[in-house]
């Protein structure tokens, strides 16, 4: 490959790498809002100061959950959303989550599943 064509290459990747940045930070969720909002909503007042340890052994730990999971579960809390085999038609998670939008969820989701979580160690994955 001549100087030439690999610059010329180079060049392209780096704009496309740079467009992929851009179109990842658009979706990205915001972890930062992810804390401000589960610290406004009062969320660790029932899961616990760190969402790893819940007041009442009947409600779930949260730490560390994988955030599809923890997205979906939010969003099936919201009446809009609620599809009766997942059973999410809970009084409690229904209040708290009701006037957060999608991307609330989002972040939100993303923040708890960044904790630290005394759930699983992770080499028991392998
Ligand atoms: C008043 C107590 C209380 C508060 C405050 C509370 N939760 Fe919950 N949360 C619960 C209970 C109880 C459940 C279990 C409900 C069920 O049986 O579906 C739950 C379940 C959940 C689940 C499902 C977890 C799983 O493993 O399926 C998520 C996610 C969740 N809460 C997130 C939040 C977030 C985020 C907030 C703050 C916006 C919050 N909770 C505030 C009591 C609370």
């Amino acid at each position: 490959m001549s100087t030439k064509t690999s610059s010329r290459l180079c060049t392209l990747l780096s704009a496309a790498a740079l467009g992929l940045a851009a179109l990842g930070s658009a979706q990205a969720a915001d972890l930062h809002n992810g804390q401000t909002l589960v610290a406004q909503h009062g969320c660790m007042g029932c899961h616990g100061a760190g969402l790893d340890k819940p007041v009442s052994p009947t409600y779930p730990i949260l730490a560390g959950q994988p955030e599809s999971y923890l997205f979906h579960a939010l969003q099936q809390y919201q009446a809009a959303h609620q599809t009766p085999i997942y059973g999410r038609d809970n009084a409690i998670m229904g209040g708290m989550v009701a006037t957060l939008s999608t991307q609330d969820l989002h972040d939100i989701a993303a923040y708890i599943a960044s904790l630290p979580t005394p759930l699983y160690a992770p080499d028991m994955t392998h």
